[in-house]
């Protein structure tokens, strides 16, 4: 299958009421584990690189392994998508490089910092829409803003997303799926108590926009067995807390259709590398860790697609190509 719209596989989560993991990469290992766990568990998947990761990759890399990505994996119906959009010329940027989806994270100014007001966001994020739908590139909007500065995304404010509000930028903008704010932040300290999210916020919008495709961000689980196996080979994540997967399962039936993981991932290769250099401190070849941290990372991804009841949905996804998907958009 080549790369499918992210709407395809969205519309029919939302129909069948399970939510497809959207894991950012950076390197090969990330795309690979990704990949191998999306097929043994027969899941849709969306592979999604942030504006750091397409820097950090040099633009070329990162497109030519999501090529590899399908060639290895033709069964697999993947979507590749760009994170934390900030402009125009990112995402046309993303689109060149043949990405399926993008986000335009209009909540926030150019800065990625600085909270934008309703009417700059709409009128940002409808450029984007005018501009990706008549290359069949599906569109994810943001309204609201999600707490924490960790990884440099984000003003530090919470803003959770009004659902009549919502109503009206889906109207205005003609986005195909909507990331909500309901008080969950990116990072591996999203609480300092017992997580409470806004969950009536997903409930509310989902009653009134009952096909649209909702997205939570900031959802990584830091289940207490990835701090400690960061934090006893030597890391210090002290007091690292995030969203227990149950609250997620929680919302699933109600829309939410992607869900953002991002810092799970980069906890279980940190702990494994360090566990492996700590106990073979002679060892210097990069397979020998680099290996069983992506296999350590398989385990954690299909475990979600699990949890997110994703496993096993991707023989039903039509193969869309993005010369069909232009006219879902007329
Ligand atoms: O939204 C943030 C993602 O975790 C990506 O983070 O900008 O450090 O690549 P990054
Ligand atoms: P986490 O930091 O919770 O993994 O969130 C990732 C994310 O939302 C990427 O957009
Ligand atoms: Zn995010």
């Amino acid at each position: 299958m080549p790369l499918v719209p992210a709407k395809i596989l969205l519309d029919d989560a939302v129909k069948n009421k399970y939510a497809v993991g959207a894991f950012n990469v950076n390197n090969m290992e990330q795309i690979q584990a990704i990949m191998a766990a999306a097929k043994e568990t027969m899941s849709p998947v969306i592979i999604q690189a942030s504006r750091g990761a397409l820097e950090y990759s040099n633009l070329i890399y990162l497109k030519k392994l999501m090529e590899a990505a399908v060639i290895d994996n033709p069964e697999v119906p993947l979507a590749v998508h760009l994170d934390h959009g900030n402009s125009l010329e990112t995402v046309k940027q993303a689109i060149d490089l043949g990405f399926t989806s993008v986000m335009i994270d209009g909540s926030l100014k150019e800065d990625s910092k600085t909270p934008t007001t309703f009417e700059e966001n709409v009128e940002i994020t409808k450029k984007v829409v005018e501009y990706a739908h008549p290359f069949g590139v599906t569109v994810e909007g943001e309204l609201g803003t999600l707490g924490g500065i960790e990884d440099g995304v984000g003003s530090g404010e919470v803003n959770l997303t009004d659902p009549d509000q919502a109503v009206e930028f889906v109207k205005e903008t003609g986005v195909d799926s909507l990331a909500v704010a309901i008080g969950t932040s990116h990072g591996a300290y999203k609480f300092k108590e017992e997580p409470k999210l806004a969950l009536d916020i997903v409930k509310e919008i989902n009653k009134k926009m009952p096909e649209l495709p909702l997205v939570m961000h900031g959802s990584s689980s830091v289940p207490k067995e990835l701090v400690d196996l960061v934090n006893k080979w030597g890391g210090k994540m002290p007091d690292a807390c995030g969203v227990p997967v149950a609250q997620i399962q929680s919302v699933i039936p109600f829309g939410v259709a992607k869900v953002n993981v991002d810092t799970d991932g980069r906890m279980v290769i940190t702990g494994t590398i360090r566990k492996i250099l700590t106990e073979k401190p002679e060892e210097f070849d990069p397979r020998k860790y680099l290996g069983p941290a992506r296999d350590a990372l398989y385990e954690m991804i299909a475990e979600r697609m699990k949890d997110f009841y994703t496993a096993g949905h991707a023989s039903e996804i039509k193969d869309v190509t993005l010369e069909e998907a232009k006219a879902f958009y007329k």
